[in-house]
């Protein structure tokens, strides 16, 4: 973490988990045990059917809300999706785009994340852009260079003052929902990496400024020495941000000195 020149995140993404009534008795838990100290932000991307909500539910314990994906166009004949207007409306700050699980169910590509990216910067959210790389690709040696990409191309043509306020996570692919975290090392390295090529491209003020979280079975022990590393400004966190517990512990571990 670098608080003096970027925001520390801790979010979380639900998933396809939580119904409405579900949503209330979550936020019901966490208010009392919400930490007071503000060194980061914290947000949950919920289910659609739950943003508007939640907002209402976690505005008092200064929760921000996200969605999990937005559709790349703003409006149009495509049952089932929903636009990031859609989805700013609803109150929500924050959305996840190109998450791996999308990639790899609805067949989401580079291409469309980038649409995705612009979309909802357009909406004025806060797109939050997963990028990582599968066990095979890392054993290949190709994680660098496959990241790079990724990064390169979710951000094409976007304008650098606008870049300088989005979010991307790193998630591997192999520590996602599995209990296999990356070494502090593995995600500090990989996070550096993202940096650099947001230097290479936009300057170093850009890249200074923009916040780079980790993902992939990030819980309330491992959370201190994975933000321990410089570059590694916050967490995407999955089944550890279902329990009001065991999320309030990585908020905890992210508010520490
Ligand atoms: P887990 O924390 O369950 O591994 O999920 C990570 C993730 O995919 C967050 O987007």
């Amino acid at each position: 973490m670098n608080r003096r020149y970027r925001k520390t995140i801790i979010a979380g993404n639900w998933k396809m988990n939580n119904t409405l009534s579900q949503t209330k008795a979550f936020a019901e838990e966490i208010k009392p045990i919400m930490p007071k100290g503000k060194w980061c932000n914290v947000v949950l991307c919920v289910p659609a059917t739950n943003i508007q909500a939640a907002v209402r539910l976690f505005k008092d314990c200064h929760i921000a809300i996200g969605a999990e994906t937005c559709h790349e166009l703003d409006h149009g004949a495509y049952t089932g999706e929903i636009t990031a207007a859609m989805i700013k409306e609803a109150g929500a700050k924050y959305v996840i785009i190109g998450h791996s699980e999308r990639r790899q169910y609805y067949n989401e590509t580079d291409f469309t994340v980038n649409k995705k990216v612009h979309a909802a910067i357009e909406a004025g959210l806060v797109p939050i852009i997963c990028v990582g790389e599968s066990l095979e690709q890392r054993e290949l040696g190709v994680t660098m260079e496959l990241i790079a990409y990724q990064v390169k191309c979710a951000l094409a043509n976007v304008a650098p003052e606008k870049v300088r306020h989005i979010v991307i996570a790193y998630e591997p692919l192999w520590a996602i929902g599995t209990g296999k975290t990356a070494t502090a090392e593995q995600a500090g390295e990989v996070c550096q990496a993202i940096r650099t090529v947001i230097r290479k491209q936009y300057g170093a003020h850009v890249a200074r400024s923009v916040t780079i979280q980790y993902g992939g079975s990030m819980n309330a022990k491992n959370a201190q020495e994975l933000l321990a590393q410089p570059d590694v400004d916050g967490g995407l966190i999955g089944g550890a941000a279902l329990k009001p517990a065991d999320f309030v512990k990585i908020i905890e571990a992210a508010n520490q000195e």
